[in-house]
């Protein structure tokens, strides 16, 4: 294999753990390296379906070990809950590695996150509410409290005892919330981190160790591009780094021992929380991507809420190849196109304010409000593509649709998803050892 990082190329859910648990077959090692458990993974294998917030789907295959990076927040109740289920279904929990610098999410972290959203009012982020926002925050303003802490009690008491009167001042008097208890939550945290020290370690030394024993590492990416806190729809993102530069940040590995970067994307679009999504449909179009009622149907893991859903759009798949530097695409959920009479792909944006034409993502939020998408049409292919084992058998509608993804995104499209479970898959060419891309020259406009 090689080392590869799998990325979110649209709002997040793209189907990334389907694709993650495909190539883990081929990786030793499988790193989570920013988010926590606002994550929702979903992987089935034959009648088993299995749902990851903070564990890397890797965890499935026997063998793999499977690493929380130094990026991850990592909330410790729903960590144990996690590994609890999966210890219940008989997997082996001892090839867990959590990274003793990965921050913790905190009770009051989940309780400003809640009081912040409510106080945003019509600004609201739609945030998931697990705490994410403010244990980031904690963490930039080197304020928070790392996994090695929890190990420490004298240590976490110190911080505790520091951390939350600040904490009180501001929940009660700002937003009418009754007080932690610094003792209390000692006594929560460090029975819990007396319970998660036997994952807890170096995790960039182990991924080091392992580059230069040539095992192959992948990297999971959570969430998606456009929720990147710097290169996403700002300020409607999440507090981390899901593109493909955060892997490196977020486990402590150089730039250079990655070989591959892989995007995923859906065949259309979704997205969970508030903010700009231009190709969204609201009516009939929207019902039908939703899938609501079937098994896999566009609902939020973690939250449950119902996912807003529209057409696939370039200008953001564009954007993702860009600053991710993807090398291929895996397509995912193409059969959920399956009985549509016509599908429609978003190839610019017309600026409603002057109208402009934009091939390019704007780069100010502002602007992008204000975008419309410019459609062309495709006919549907009205046939079930999820038996399709190769590229040749999909429908000749089908198979334009994709081409016209890869030509408009200069991306080729590696894999193609027809189905939840693992057998679902159409691959095209091997996304990791197949010819490596190669920008096509810039052409003078
Ligand atoms: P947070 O990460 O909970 O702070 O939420 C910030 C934004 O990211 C909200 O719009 C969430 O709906 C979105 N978000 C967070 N995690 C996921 C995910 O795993 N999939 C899709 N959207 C997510």
């Amino acid at each position: 294999m090689a080392n590869v990082v799998v990325v979110g190329a649209q709002f997040g859910d793209e189907g990334k753990a389907k694709v993650t648990d495909l190539l883990a077959n081929n990786a030793d090692i499988v790193v989570r390296y920013q988010g926590g458990a606002n994550a929702g993974h979903t992987v089935v294998v034959g009648d088993e379906t299995y749902k990851f917030h903070l564990i890397p789907s890797g965890i499935l295959y026997p063998g793999k070990i499977c690493v929380l990076g130094p990026g991850m927040v990592i909330d410790p109740k729903a960590f144990i809950k996690e590994v609890k289920g999966l210890t219940d279904r008989g997997l082996d929990d001892s090839r867990l590695k959590v990274s003793s610098s990965a921050h913790v999410t905190m009770p009051y972290h989940m309780a400003l996150d809640a009081a912040e959203e409510e106080s945003r009012g019509d600004n609201k982020i739609g945030t998931t509410k697990r705490g994410i926002g403010p244990t980031y925050a904690d963490k930039c303003a080197r304020s928070g409290i790392r996994m090695e802490d929890l190990l420490d009690r004298e240590v976490l008491k110190e911080k505790l005892d520091w951390m939350v009167p600040r904490k009180n001042v501001l929940l009660e008097r700002m937003y009418n919330h009754p007080p932690f208890d610094a003792a209390a939550i000692l006594e929560e945290y460090a029975e819990y981190g007396r319970q998660m020290s036997k994952y807890v370690c170096d995790t960039s030394q182990l991924i080091f160790n392992a580059v230069r024993e040539k095992k192959n590492i992948l990297f999971e990416g959570a969430q998606g591009t456009m929720l990147d806190l710097d290169h996403g729809s700002y300020p409607y993102v999440t507090s981390s780094s899901p593109s493909a530069g955060g892997a490196c940040t977020g486990t402590g590995v150089g730039p250079t021992i990655i070989d591959r970067v892989i995007g995923i994307s859906k065949a259309y679009m979704t997205r969970v929380g508030e903010g700009p999504f231009p190709t969204e449909q609201d009516g009939d179009i929207g019902e039908m991507l939703r899938q609501t009622g079937k098994a896999w149907a566009e609902v939020g893991v973690t939250t449950g809420r119902p996912r807003r859903c529209g057409w696939f759009d370039t200008v953001i798949g564009r954007y993702s190849v860009r600053v991710n530097g993807l090398d291929c695409l895996a397509i995912t959920k193409l059969d959920v196109l399956d009985e549509f009479d016509e599908i429609q792909i978003c190839v610019a944006y017309r600026d409603k304010t002057d109208g402009t034409i934009h091939k390019e993502l704007p780069s100010m939020f502002s602007k992008f409000k204000q975008m419309e998408p410019i459609y062309k049409s495709f006919p549907g292919w009205k046939k079930p593509t999820y038996k399709i084992k190769n590229y040749k058998e999909l429908p000749a509608e089908a198979r334009r649709y994709l081409d016209f993804i890869a030509e408009e995104l200069d991306c080729p499209v590696a894999i193609v998803s027809v189905g939840p479970t693992r057998d679902k898959t159409v691959v095209i060419e091997d996304p990791i050892h197949g010819p490596k891309r190669v920008l096509t020259q810039a052409v003078n406009p």
